[in-house]
This record gives C-alpha cells, sequence and structure tokens, in this order.
C-alpha cells in the first residue's frame, strides 16, 4: 500500500481506512465479531494482505436481524413519512458522491477494477440509483378495486414493505451490488442486513459509515463480513423475511433450498453465459467495441458479459482480428494506476478458474487466437483471451467463465432466424444477449424470441437505474432497478370492507 501512496495513486486518507481496525455495523454502530474471529482482505494486484475483517457468526447475524426487526416494528423508521424516507436515501446518495473519489480507490484497491471505471461507472451509478430509488418511496400505491359481491363493499389494496430483508452480495461490483440492494429496499421500508462478500468487503464497510452519517435511523441497514457461512446464517435466520442474493447458480440454488425452510421470499441474480450475435450489416465501428466492451470490461466479470459471439461467416474474420485488436489495446495493471484499462481477475480462486477454463479450451480444441495466459509474476492477472474453433459441447461455451476470455463462433447462411434463435438459447443461462445489425425489424424479431432478461440491440452492457435487470432460466427471478425493484421488497395487503 505505501508504495501506491508513493506513487500518488492511493490517499492517505484511504490507505488510513483500510489500515484501521474493522468492525461489523449493527444498530448503527461498529461491534466487534464476538468470536473475535477476523479473515483477511487481499489487494489482487500482488496478492498482499491489505486489511482483517470480522466474520460475523450465527450469534453475529442474530444480533443483526434482530436490530433490523426492531427497526421495522417500531421505532423513526415505520413512523417515517415517504416523504422523510425519500429524503434520507437521497441524501445517501449525496454522501456517496461527495465521497466518491475515496470509494473509488477503496474499491479498485479491494476489487482490482481500473480507477477510472470504478469512479466513472460503479460510483455514478449507485449514486444515481440511490436518487430515482428515493424518488419512488412516495409512489408505491394500492388500488381501489371495485368487488362483485352482493350488497356494499369498500375494497382496496396496499403496498407493504416485505419487513427484515437478508441481502448477499458478490465481489464483482461490490458497491454498485450492495445499492443495487439497499437503495429499493429502502424506498420499500425495508430494513435490512447486508453482507458483502468475503473477497471484498471493504467498501461495504466505509458504506456503513456513510449510512450512519446519512441519519439513516439505527438498525434500519445493517452489515456483517464474512465468507458463505455468515450468509447462510442469514438464509437460515427464521425472521429474515426475504432474502436477495446475487452471485453463482450454486449458491442461489442452496439458497432456495435453505429458504424454503421458513418460506421466505428470494429473488435471485445469478450467472450468464450472454450471446451476442453479429449480422453481415452489422455497423463494425459499432459492433466491434460494443463486443470489447461487453467482454472485457471488469475483466469479464459481469454476469451478462458477452461470452459467446456468433458472427456471421462474411464478418467473421472481421469480428476476430477486431476483438484481437482491442485486446491488444488493453493497458494491464493495478486497477489504482488510472492509466489502467484492464485489472486484476478479484482472487486468487477466480484467477485459478478463469485459468482452468483457458486450458480446458485448449485442451479441447480450441483456437487461442489472442492471449490465453498469466500476465506479469505477481498479481492475479489474465490476458484479454480470444478463444476460436469452439463447440457448444466444450465448458468454455457452456459454463461461465466470469473472466476475460471470449469465444467467437460462426454461423452460415443456412442459420435462419430458428437456428440462430436455437443457438443463442441453447444454455441454462438467460441474462442477457445481443444483436448486432442494421435491419432494425429483424433485431426486433430475435429479441423477442432470445430467452434472457435483457437483450440489447447494437450494444451490450449498459444498464440504466430504470430499466428492470434480471434473468430468464437458471440466471434466476426477480428484477432489480425500475419499479420492478421496489416492487420486490414489498408485498400487496387486501382490505375488504363491508359497508
Ligand atoms: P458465490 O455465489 O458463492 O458468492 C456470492 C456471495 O454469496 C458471497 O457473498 C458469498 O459469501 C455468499 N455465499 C456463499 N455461499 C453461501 C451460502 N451457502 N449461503 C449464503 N450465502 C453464501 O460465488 P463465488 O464462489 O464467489 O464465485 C463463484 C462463481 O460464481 C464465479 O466464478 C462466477 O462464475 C459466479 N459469480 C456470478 C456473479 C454474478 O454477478 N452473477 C457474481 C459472482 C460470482
Ligand atoms: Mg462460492
Amino acid at each position: 500500500m505505501n508504495q501506491m501512496i508513493q506513487s500518488g495513486f492511493l490517499s492517505q486518507e484511504v490507505s488510513n481506512f483500510v489500515s484501521k481496525t474493522h468492525h461489523l455495523f449493527i444498530n448503527n454502530k461498529m461491534v466487534a465479531a464476538k468470536s473475535g474471529e477476523t479473515f483477511a482482505v487481499l489487494n489482487p494486484a500482488n496478492g498482499e494482505k491489505i486489511a482483517d475483517v470480522p466474520h460475523a457468526n450465527p450469534e453475529d447475524v442474530d444480533d443483526a436481524v434482530r436490530a433490523a426487526r426492531a427497526a421495522f416494528e417500531s421505532g423513526p423508521w415505520a413512523r417515517m413519512t415517504p416523504v422523510d424516507r425519500g429524503k434520507l436515501v437521497w441524501r445517501l446518495g449525496d454522501l456517496i458522491e461527495k465521497h466518491a473519489d475515496e470509494l473509488a480507490q477503496l474499491e479498485s484497491l479491494d476489487n482490482g477494477k481500473p480507477i477510472t471505471a470504478a469512479r466513472g461507472v460503479d460510483l455514478n451509478f449507485g449514486v444515481e440509483l440511490l436518487r430515482y430509488m428515493g424518488g419512488w418511496s412516495t409512489k408505491i400505491l394500492g388500488n381501489s378495486v371495485p368487488v362483485s359481491l352482493e350488497g356494499d363493499w369498500h375494497a382496496y389494496t396496499m403496498r407493504e414493505p416485505v419487513g427484515v430483508c437478508a441481502q448477499i452480495v458478490p465481489w464483482n461490483y461490490p458497491l454498485l451490488m450492495a445499492i443495487w440492494k439497499i437503495a429499493p429496499a429502502l424506498a420499500a421500508g425495508c430494513t435490512m442486513v447486508l453482507k458483502p462478500a468475503e473477497q471484498t468487503p471493504l467498501s461495504a464497510l466505509r458504506l456503513a459509515e456513510i449510512i450512519a452519517e446519512a441519519g439513516i435511523p439505527e438498525g434500519v441497514v445493517n452489515i456483517v463480513t464474512g465468507d458463505g457461512r455468515t450468509g447462510a446464517a442469514l438464509v437460515e435466520h427464521p425472521d429474515v423475511d426475504k432474502v436477495a442474493f446475487t452471485g453463482s447458480t450454486d449458491t442461489g440454488k442452496r439458497i432456495m433450498k435453505t429458504g424454503a425452510d421458513t418460506v421466505k421470499k428470494v429473488s435471485l441474480e445469478l450467472g450468464g453465459k450472454s450471446p451476442a450475435i453479429v449480422f453481415p450489416d452489422a455497423e463494425m465501428d459499432v459492433t466491434i467495441p460494443g463486443l470489447a466492451t461487453g467482454i472485457f470490461f471488469n475483466a469479464g466479470q459481469s454476469c451478462t458479459a458477452s461470452s459467446r459471439i456468433f458472427a456471421h461467416k462474411s464478418v467473421y474474420d472481421k469480428v476476430v482480428a477486431g476483438l484481437e485488436a482491442e485486446a491488444n489495446k488493453a493497458i494491464i495493471g493495478p486497477g489504482l494506476d488510472p492509466s489502467t484499462t484492464l485489472g486484476p481477475i478479484t482472487s486468487d480462486e477466480q484467477f485459478q478458474k478463469v485459468c482452468g477454463y483457458i486450458d480446458a479450451g485448449r485442451n479441447d480444441g480450441a483456437e487461442i487466437v489472442f492471449g490465453g495466459k498469466r500476465w506479469g509474476n505477481e498479481g492475479y492477472f489474465v490476458e484479454p483471451t480470444v478463444l476460436a474453433n469452439t463447440t457448444n459441447d466444450m465448458s468454455v461455451i457452456r459454463e461461465e467463465i466470469f473472466g476475460p476470455v471470449v469465444c467467437v463462433i460462426p454461423f452460415g447462411d443456412d442459420d435462419g432466424h430458428d437456428e440462430l434463435v436455437q443457438k443463442a438459447n441453447d444454455t441454462d443461462f438467460g441474462l442477457g444477449a445481443s444483436v448486432f445489425t442494421r435491419d432494425i425489424g429483424h433485431a426486433h424479431k430475435l429479441a423477442r424470441r432470445i430467452k434472457a432478461g435483457t437483450v440489447w440491440i447494437n450494444t451490450h452492457l449498459p444498464n440504466d437505474v430504470a430499466l428492470p435487470f434480471g434473468g430468464y432460466k437458471q440466471s434466476g427471478y426477480g428484477r432489480e432497478m425500475g419499479f420492478e425493484a421496489v416492487e420486490l421488497y414489498t408485498q400487496v395487503k387486501t382490505v375488504l370492507a363491508k359497508l
């Protein structure tokens, strides 16, 4: 870290935060984990330890859930007007904006992502989402419902907050995923216990301080750090009403099963293997950067990464050469260096996994057109990698790699609409997909038939605060952002009065 401070990449302020003794955040207080157990947080750019963070055990989780329950049932939050709730959510957005440079540095240090992306995307998006969601708090409506029963009746519905929510997030966009979870839950009037990923807990711990600074009442947002055991304790807890999870499909399945014991409401945003289809008429100046951003942004650690590219044989060579050129342009280095465009993979485990997939692809007969190796000799860097000659049974095509590794597959004139739809949908996942063409009719027809929660046309990856985001098939269910995200944190009550 000292090296980073000396180079001017890391501020003393952020370094001081990282070096301090970290705590769990329960009832707006920083508390030590009961067991005293901690775990190490590593810098993915060099593998060095940067902090120790408390590991919350089931007793700590119970304290956090109790705090959230108390705040939900009584106290200022339970009585707060929608306008005041909205103001607090907005104020949280303002404070995050005020601390955005510092938070971006922290995120870049912990996760490895380029500082420019952390600041320009994660932080900006998070602030916008808080403002957007703050606006919904006053617009959560019920209906007045005409009923057909005999006699005089008055019937109406209302949307009530679902209660105490456990929110478990991954390490690819640590702070942004935390905000995706807490912003709609706050707007809806829920209380929550957030668990960041064990690989990247630091920005959530700084967020805890900012939540207290914003004046959000105690117990409304609690933050507990720990690994999957802490997450499991939250899912098992009988007093948690809802679990919102983003992460792997395997862990999502486990959460559904465990949540069934207490009939928790569960929403899941899981993995992806998103297809991108490039037609002969596609504008290459738009297509190549779109595809490259889709797979190389965030070192490919995006659940909607454009990891399966189907290119018409007449443009196949151009697509491969274009991706190669984009990969060649990547400036690989520590995220904190402002010139970096491709940072390290976030953890050693994920680094090994990505390298393992590249080896598997090579052994299965795929051609490595570009990259395919570790970069440098410290940290968890992987070269941007372009694979050709892949077949549909290879693990590089079937499984989520979650790294900067893309497979390009040609298709021919005998592949009509039906065949392309079949190829795009030949996956267990259904999170994102894209179509690159100038034929708008064609694009919209495909958009209807591809089984994915988001279909992009002539782009791949962008999200917006107002656009519902989530999965089809084994990519999960429930939608984040848009009003759909607020709905996810509410339940409908019917009131029927005999007059
Ligand atoms: P994971 O799904 O195991 O971890 C995500 C979060 O779930 C973390 O906070 C973790 O502590 C928690 N968790 C783990 N086990 C749990 C359990 N039994 N109950 C409750 N919470 C639990 O993902 P992991 O192991 O970090 O990554 C594995 C793969 O998952 C990656 O290689 C990638 O393919 C995929 N992934 C997908 C993400 C997405 O955005 N869809 C994000 C992160 C990973
Ligand atoms: Mg795991």
